[in-house]
């Protein structure tokens, strides 16, 4: 088994197709090699190719819903064939192929035959794969897409009770998602392809969390591979309160627990600060509460750790430990059965690298322009901290203009994977990204 921590920022494309590594880490278990060795090569090692922005479905949650792209990366339709084949040079050293970003990859027809043509010239061990909300996946589909070389299917199920999945998957419906992923187990039988892994993507919110070990249990007992697990990533705004992991920093937290027991070993409670600082006339304990955050704040500063003392004040405790609770016991049912299973944090992270850019990876929107991330992927606002940010595309060239290996190899685009590599990036809950500090 393979439990793995992941990360509360957009997860989308390569997330679904997370490996063995963390969950950005990569499709088909391309990881972020150490000291992202991977992105230094003059190749790239996993591709992520949104094979259509259309859907069949109407997730309010989804970028999709949310004005992603405002026409920028083409609007909605299907990546075309000949830009397909502009991605060959890179086929034959490439560890994965993800074959989604916004929008249902099984809308697209020729689907099974990029697959097909990638099987033809990528390396045997490498893996190829998609995300997939499974309304059009039945046994001929699976079958087909599997004897074509598809050897990684996540299949998106947020919830086992009707109305729950019903609610987040807008027009999708439970009894078919669950069908999309027994047919892709007798396609995998049916076609002797036993290393076509079949995996499924919960994305944890406050109104499913607690359906997570539901969903573990009914993975293990449909032979199911692995199940990603991933935060709700607010890209609108009915998002924030819905989302389930706490609103600081790790290391705001751990310093929230320090002070809460300096002030205790004084018989003061430090959590009634927002009641006492803004009192005109304080009493000698409330004085001293003050200070004790004043020092809390002034360590933070010095050890440049992020807080916003309204939102540390505003942590739930008990919300996140029994967010810890529902992951540790999804956790033990996937161990006892063998099941990998990647678990997000219960709290961002204040230090982290960008997987995606250290495994070497790319994003190739669905008009064919070569993007560094799938979080620089289109214009789209999202609502992180508290705050509305405006997120611009960042593309370093269209295939419609250059070969993949020569937009891969441009200078720009080979310093801005050094520079991230080199960068520990903060999480985007704390409002910042990678798009702030190197591309906006
Ligand atoms: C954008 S969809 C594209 C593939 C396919 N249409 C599907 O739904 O699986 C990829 C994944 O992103 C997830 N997703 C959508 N909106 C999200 C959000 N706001 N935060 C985190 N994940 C999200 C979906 O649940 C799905 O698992
Ligand atoms: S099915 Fe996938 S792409 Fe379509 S709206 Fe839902 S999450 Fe977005």
């Amino acid at each position: 088994m393979n439990i793995v921590n992941s990360t509360i920022t957009p997860t989308i494309a390569g997330r679904a197709q997370a490996g063995a590594g963390r969950a950005q880490a990569g499709a088909g278990g391309v990881q972020a090699s150490a000291g992202g060795a991977r992105a230094g090569l003059p190749w790239p090692s996993r591709l992520v190719v949104e094979t259509s922005t259309r859907c069949n479905l109407a997730c309010a949650m989804c970028p999709k819903q949310n004005g992603c792209d405002d026409g920028e990366g083409g609007g909605d339709g299907d990546f075309a064939e000949e830009l397909f084949r502009a991605l060959a040079p890179a086929f034959p050293r490439l560890e994965s192929l993800v074959l989604n970003g916004i929008g249902e990859p099984l809308l697209h027809p020729a689907l099974a035959d990029f697959v097909r043509q990638a099987r033809a010239a990528m390396p045997p061990d490498s893996t190829i794969g998609f995300q997939t909300n499974g309304v059009l996946m039945d046994e001929a589909s699976a079958m087909s897409l599997i004897e074509a070389g598809a050897d990684r299917i996540c299949v998106s199920l947020d919830a086992l009770d009707e109305s729950l999945y019903a609610g987040i998957r807008t027009g999708g419906k439970l009894s078919r998602t669950l069908a999309a992923i027994e047919a892709l187990g007798k396609a995998r039988k049916a076609t002797g392809k036993d290393r076509a892994r079949i995996g499924i993507e919960f994305v944890v919110r406050r109104d499913n969390l607690a359906e997570l070990p539901r969903v573990v249990s009914w993975a293990v007992k449909h032979g199911v591979d692995f199940m990603l697990v991933s935060q709700l990533f607010p890209y609108e705004k009915a998002s924030v309160d819905e989302t389930a992991y706490d609103a600081n920093l790790d290391l705001a937290l751990e310093l929230r627990a320090k002070h809460e027991a300096r002030g205790a070993a004084r018989g003061l409670d430090i959590t009634r600060y927002p009641e006492v600082y803004l009192k005109y006339s304080k009493t000698a304990e409330d004085e001293s509460i003050v200070a004790i955050v004043k020092e809390l704040q002034a360590e933070a500063i010095g050890r440049g750790i992020t807080l916003n003392l309204e939102r540390l004040f505003r942590h739930d405790a008990t919300w996140m430990e029994g967010a810890r609770r529902v992951f540790a016991e999804a956790h033990s049912i996937a161990g006892a059965a063998g099941l990998e299973l990647a678990l997000p944090e219960a709290a961002p992270k204040s230090q982290r690298a960008c997987e995606f850019v250290e495994g070497g990876s790319a994003f190739v929107s669905r008009d064919g322009k070569v993007h560094p991330c799938y979080f620089l992927w289109h214009r789209y606002a999202c609502h992180v901290g508290g705050w509305e940010k405006l997120v611009a595309p960042k593309s370093f060239g269209s295939l419609e203009e250059r070969g993949i290996l020569e937009i891969w190899n441009d200078k720009a685009f080979a310093t801005f994977r050094t520079t991230c590599s080199a960068t520990s990036i903060p999480s985007a809950s704390t409002a910042t990204s990678p798009s702030a500090t190197m591309c906006n």
